[in-house]
């Protein structure tokens, strides 16, 4: 049994580490080599990743992939993508290349609000309450000067602030309900700095307000936090070609790939059993670029889910249709994304990915990463409509099979070529490996 610590943080790396190993790792002999396997020999660039965050004792690898030849816009880019998903960046790849032949992703930043709350108690009526909030917003407003000067100069800050009266769903429940506009940053310490600083003015001004009775004056903030929803940060990604474009390389003729297609998107928007790993796919291209871009893939992913469920029931992300003739497929999220401050500048590889994207805004990237999660979500739903998926995954996946059975660059040479003509399956690898070894 292996005890409680305290003072972790405090101590050493290395002192850190042979705590995990003697408490938690007595059976795995080769843990501290792993742990210390990968480390950056360059010992600057572990220093900056270990001050990331507290407790670091190694780095955790992905892989950083490429999906090429996105015409998005008018404009070729290659896209960065950090995912573990064998398929994910093939299939981007390949409905890239799909999509640029038939006149490329169309993108379109619709608006950029992102919101922030205080959450406060007040027991006291509304409209004495609203009384103080209107007194006071141009001293609310005063007192985030310093924090919002440097984002008005980049044409952003705070958009409004209003008072919201929530006492009929929770008693002496009240907020204050602020929009910004954070420009190229995602801006969640910015929303959250403004958002403390109101909740210090609000709280003073009603204790020292001489109207206010002493129940009144005892305003009690509860916590001030910027809102990962955000349904005003919404940007469209579509495709369009006329239906006998859809055919090449499939069995079937445009019109009932399209058909199809159309059933499929269906299914999602009304099955929520489906609507999940319909979206699902969505997120694989989604998430590859967030994360590769050091943006927070944990806020996008709750933003974009809860925006899928913005109607009382949780549905698809993407739709399509057919009209005069003519496919269309499209997606409409929400994204609060950077592209300046956080890890922007401060990761090498995210430095990198940025470069990579041409030094994008925020908005350019909110079109790059809408447009990756509708390739995605195409090449899945092609996939599964007409091969089915396993074939492309397991094509993909027949490396990991091969790397787990330490496969030498020989075998892997010979399986592939065998594998080209025969259905994966891990069984069929397995047997297939042990003849070859025999
Ligand atoms: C797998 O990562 C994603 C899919 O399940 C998505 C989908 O079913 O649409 C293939």
């Amino acid at each position: 049994m292996s005890k409680p610590v305290s003072g972790f943080s405090r101590l050493s790396k290395t002192e850190k580490i042979n705590w995990l190993a003697e408490n938690y790792l007595q059976s795995n002999p080769a843990a501290i080599s792993t742990i210390k396997q990968y480390w950056n020999t360059d010992e600057q660039l572990q220093k900056l990743h270990d001050e990331f965050i507290e407790n670091t004792v190694s780095n955790f690898y992905l892989p950083l992939g490429i999906a090429p030849n996105f015409l998005i816009n008018e404009s070729y880019f290659a896209i960065p993508m950090a995912i573990e998903e064998s398929s994910v960046v093939a299939a981007a790849s390949k409905a890239a290349k799909f999509w640029s032949e038939r006149g490329g992703f169309k993108a379109k930043v619709l608006n950029t609000k992102k919101i922030g709350q205080v959450h406060f108690t007040f027991k006291g009526s509304f409209s004495k309450l609203n009384k103080l909030f209107q007194e006071i917003k141009p001293e609310l407003l005063e007192a985030v000067k310093p924090i919002t000067r440097n984002m008005e100069k980049r044409g952003g800050g705070i958009l409004n602030i209003d008072l919201i009266d929530k006492t009929a769903e929770l008693e002496n429940y009240y907020q204050l309900f602020v929009k910004f506009d954070t420009r190229d940053s995602m801006g969640a310490n910015f929303i959250n700095s403004c958002l403390e600083k109101f909740a210090e003015v609000l709280q003073e001004k009603a204790k020292a307000h001489d109207d206010f009775s002493t129940e009144e004056k005892d305003l009690q903030i509860i916590m001030s936090i910027l809102s990962n929803y955000v349904p005003e940060c919404i940007v469209r990604a579509e495709v369009s070609c006329p239906v006998e474009d859809l055919s090449e390389d499939t069995n079937m003729s445009g019109e009932e790939f399209a058909d199809k297609f159309i059933q499929a998107v269906r299914i999602a928007e009304i099955e929520p059993y489906r609507a999940v790993t319909h979206n699902k796919g969505v997120m694989n291209g989604i998430d590859a670029v967030v994360l590769a871009t050091g943006n927070d893939f944990r806020a996008v992913e709750a933003g974009i889910h809860a925006y899928a469920s913005r109607s009382g029931q949780y549905t698809s992300l993407t739709h399509a249709k057919v009209e005069n003739g003519v496919f269309k497929f499209w997606i409409e999220i929400p994204l609060a994304l950077g592209t300046v401050g956080g890890l922007t500048s401060l990761h090498p590889l995210v430095k990198l990915a940025l470069d990579i994207l041409q030094r994008p805004s925020a908005e350019k990237l909110m079109e790059v990463t809408a447009v990756a999660g509708l390739a995605q979500n195409f090449a899945a739903i092609r996939s599964l409509i007409t091969t089915g998926i396993q074939q492309g995954h397991m094509k993909m996946h027949l490396m990991n099979i091969l790397n787990q059975h330490k496969a030498t660059e020989e075998e892997k040479t010979e399986m592939v070529e065998f594998f080209t003509h025969h259905t994966i399956t891990h069984s069929s690898v397995i047997e297939q490996l042990e003849k070859l070894r025999s």
